[in-house]
């Protein structure tokens, strides 16, 4: 009640001119207005995280990961003189840091991709950036070699009390398969790594591996797999692994399926469809905590998303599918939930070149769907606009910390992309949304989603993996 005494002291009721009245009214109902919000937002956060206490000891924790870190990046001047060539058929548009981001010569190169020099070593004494993730810097394995796990998912296997990282593993040339096609990596197979503490990566080898001489074959090496995502499936005691299948021009658009008694391999391929007749793209798959899993795409150009449930085994879908976020647009779906609210982080369709991440929320996980912004925070705008110069692939939960999760994005490197680098930062669920909807009467259904940019950053001491 501080604004209300503060707000008496500067304001002369009694000489009123009626504009003044007319402000304070504004000014009062404004106040009313946030006071409610305030109110709505505290019960809220009351009702969904289970009582004051935890939301307090919450917000210690994270204080240092909710701070918001600025870059300020300039864009260099010219390099010398264009050739006149050059200079004729480039159109006169001021460069922005995306281009200079996509070009391969450009000054801040290293800015964007940090060379081997500042590459995170677990194996080596590193005092206090133990633990420390640093974006989009080189990150070895416990072998000291860069992790290969692009487009990537993480599986935590209670049986062995173990986090299993799986990921394309593109340690190849990067070429065109012909004029005008995208830039791309043969099929070597899916790289998995084990860790206790999500930082210390041991190698497990490739779990599933290409085809090298059998062209009819899905995982021949002239195809494309992308986005290789594991589950564990309670009733079989398998590892049931979900992948996107394609040929190189993109045509079959296809899922994969491989089955494993161990998380570390070696998976059984066994087949590839198109889920519901429907194409199918950048993919993901969800476990629920009722054990039904869901298989999420991109659909009908990758201008909508299909969402359905597995059959029990997780071998198939079953023949239940909506269609989600229609014309949006919308790939690289990375699903979670949190005290009973669906949460999907994804990016726009723009190829390899970076852009702007959406957040969407549901009460039920088959729909509807609401877009509720771009969730990204610090940085600078540009940083903002192309989710930090990367791409949605996972969003990690965190046993232990409510509220509190890793998101994994992929920075891609089109001219090498088996030097692309990993983006990981703290994806925090709390506050109201930005955006009211349409039937909430103003108020935010649900809350907010936060990723803030850090150069650095831990998991809180707290959380033991
Ligand atoms: C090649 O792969 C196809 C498709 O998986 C399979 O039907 C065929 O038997 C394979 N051929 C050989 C020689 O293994
Ligand atoms: C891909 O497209 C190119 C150009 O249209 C074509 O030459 C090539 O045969 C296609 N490849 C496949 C695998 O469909």
């Amino acid at each position: 009640m501080r604004a209300r005494s503060k707000h008496r002291k500067s304001t002369t009721w009694g000489c009123n001119a009626w504009s003044r009245v007319s402000m304070s009214t504004v000014v009062w109902s404004l106040i009313g207005c946030l006071l409610m919000l305030h109110l709505y937002s505290i019960v809220r956060q009351r009702d969904t995280i289970g009582g004051i206490r935890l939301h307090t000891s919450h917000h210690i924790l994270l204080r240092e990961l909710e701070a918001v870190e600025e870059e300020d990046i300039q864009i260099p001047p010219p390099k010398g003189k264009r050739s006149p060539h050059a200079a004729k058929r480039r159109p006169k548009r001021k460069t922005t840091l995306i281009d200079e981001f996509l070009d391969e010569n450009s000054q801040l190169r290293n800015v964007f991709f940090p060379d081997e020099k500042t590459a995170i070593d677990p194996m080596k004494d590193v005092g206090d950036d133990s633990f420390y993730y640093f974006p989009a810097r080189i990150w070895l394995d416990t072998e000291g070699n860069p992790i290969q796990a692009h487009g990537g998912g993480i599986l935590y296997d209670d049986r062995s009390d173990m986090y299993y990282w799986y990921g394309e593993y593109k340690d190849g040339p990067t070429y065109q398969a012909h004029k005008d096609g995208p830039a791309r990596v043969d099929i070597i197979g899916v790289g998995c790594y084990s860790s206790k503490d999500l930082w210390t990566w041991k190698n497990e080898g490739l779990v599933l591996a290409a085809e090298e001489k059998n062209e009819t074959h899905d995982l021949h090496k002239s195809n494309v797999l992308e986005r290789p995502k594991v589950i564990y499936n309670e009733r079989t005691g398998k590892y049931v692994m979900w992948m996107h299948i394609d040929d190189a021009n993109y045509t079959k658009a296809s899922v994969g399926i491989a089955i494993s008694d161990y998380p570390t391999g070696p998976f059984d391929y066994l087949y590839s469809k198109r889920p519901h007749g429907f194409e199918s793209r950048d993919m993901t798959i969800f476990r629920d905590d009722d054990g039904v899993a869901y298989l999420i795409y991109s659909s009908e150009d990758n201008s909508e998303l299909h969402i359905g449930p597995l059959t029990d085994d997780y071998l198939d879908v079953t023949n239940v599918m909506r269609q989600i976020l229609i014309k949006q647009h919308r790939e690289a779906p990375a699903l979670f939930k949190h005290e009973g609210t669906y949460y999907m982080v994804t990016s726009g369709c723009t190829g390899w070149a970076p852009n702007e991440a959406m957040v969407h929320a549901a009460d039920s996980i088959m729909g509807p769907w609401e877009t509720m912004g771009n969730p990204c925070i610090g940085g600078n705008k540009m940083f903002r606009l192309t989710t930090f110069f990367a791409q949605s692939t996972f969003v990690v939960p965190l046993p232990g910390l409510p509220g509190f999760f890793i998101f994994m994005a992929d920075r891609w490197n089109p001219p090498d992309l088996r030097d692309s680098r990993y983006v990981w930062l703290p994806l925090v669920v709390g506050g109201a949304a930005d955006l009211p909807f349409e039937y909430s009467f103003g108020f935010p259904l649900w809350s907010r989603v936060s990723i803030y940019w850090h150069r650095k950053w831990k998991l809180p001491d707290v959380w033991k993996g």
